[in-house]
């Protein structure tokens, strides 16, 4: 069994109902931060840590996926034809190596835990992250880099987290903190969005996880919890006490793009960090606002 992370799920089935009208033909995953699709970026996390097998979860209205990280030979001959190097770099860069990237179906919209279940065959049984890809992260080392670099350390489970204002625990899975040295907490429970009356804490789960396989034993049993879904967070709790767990706060921004002003953030953040985009943005911005 490879000890050391090298398959990452990302789930890519949701419908995108908070992005209507943009999300009824086009998947939520493909519309753009800057010149990117926003599953881009995850699958590009992913490489930089290492990754080698890329497993997206799908459903009806996802081919524009599998679409964006195959060979577009078309493409690739117009380009060279003419000359277009830059174009041709960039979309190299979306590609995926042959053979090392695989769709697997969810049918019905169950739940993020019945997402990851979907995916495990592929996985089997060693460690694997799961990436949700609404969640971009500006971060140099990439956020999945640095939780492997403390996975390297800890081992077990572990999961990308950061404080939340305490009214808004309802949307997050929240920790119950055993013990905190400030960037890894020791986790003794984890609640799927509480009231913020019910809270443990206001240290949310991100959407990054570094995960034993152990988690699909709980997952088999198909329970429902918050919202009537089959949670990822449950089957994840079910591993404290039997195996490492910490949350780790990470270096970077995050910006949640299934909301409109978290992407249209990500759009103005990562344009002011290119070069080439920078000024002439500041410029239009300051004449917008
Ligand atoms: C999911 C998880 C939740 C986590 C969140 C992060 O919720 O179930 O524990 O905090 O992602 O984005 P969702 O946003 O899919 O409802």
């Amino acid at each position: 069994m490879a000890n050391h992370v090298r398959k990452a799920v990302f789930p890519v089935a949701g419908l995108g109902t908070r992005s209507l009208p943009a999300t009824k033909a086009v998947p939520k995953e493909m519309l753009t931060v800057v010149d990117k699709p926003v599953i881009q970026y995850a699958v590009e996390e992913a490489k930089a840590a290492g990754i080698e097998e890329f497993i997206f979860v799908t459903s009806r209205g996802k081919s524009a996926l599998e679409d964006h990280f195959d060979r577009n030979f078309e493409l690739y001959d117009v380009l060279t034809q003419r000359s277009k190097t830059a174009e041709l770099e960039a979309v190299r860069e979306a590609e995926l190596p042959v053979g090392q990237f695989s769709f697997v179906r969810q049918p019905e919209p169950l739940g993020l835990g019945h997402a990851v279940w979907c995916a495990r065959h592929i996985v089997g049984n060693e460690p694997f992250a799961v990436l949700l890809p609404d969640e971009v992260f500006k971060a140099d080392p990439g956020v999945l880099a640095q939780m492997v670099a403390a996975y390297g350390q800890v081992g077990g489970n572990l999961i990308a987290v950061r404080e939340v204002a305490p009214e808004l625990t309802a949307k997050y899975g929240i920790l119950d903190v055993e013990h905190d040295d400030g960037r890894l907490a020791a986790v003794k429970g984890l609640v799927e969005k509480p009231k913020p009356e019910e809270a443990p804490s206001n240290l949310s789960i991100v959407g990054r996880y570094i995960l034993q396989p152990e988690v699909f034993e709980f997952l088999d049993r198909q329970e429902r919890g918050a919202g009537n879904e089959i949670q990822l967070t449950d089957a994840m709790a079910r591993l404290i006490g039997r195996q490492p767990f910490h949350g780790i706060r990470f270096e970077g921004d995050r910006y949640d793009c299934g909301d409109k002003i978290g992407f249209v953030a990500a759009n103005v953040a990562f344009a002011l960090s290119r070069p080439e985009l920078a000024d002439k943005l500041r410029e239009s911005l300051e004449a917008v606002i």
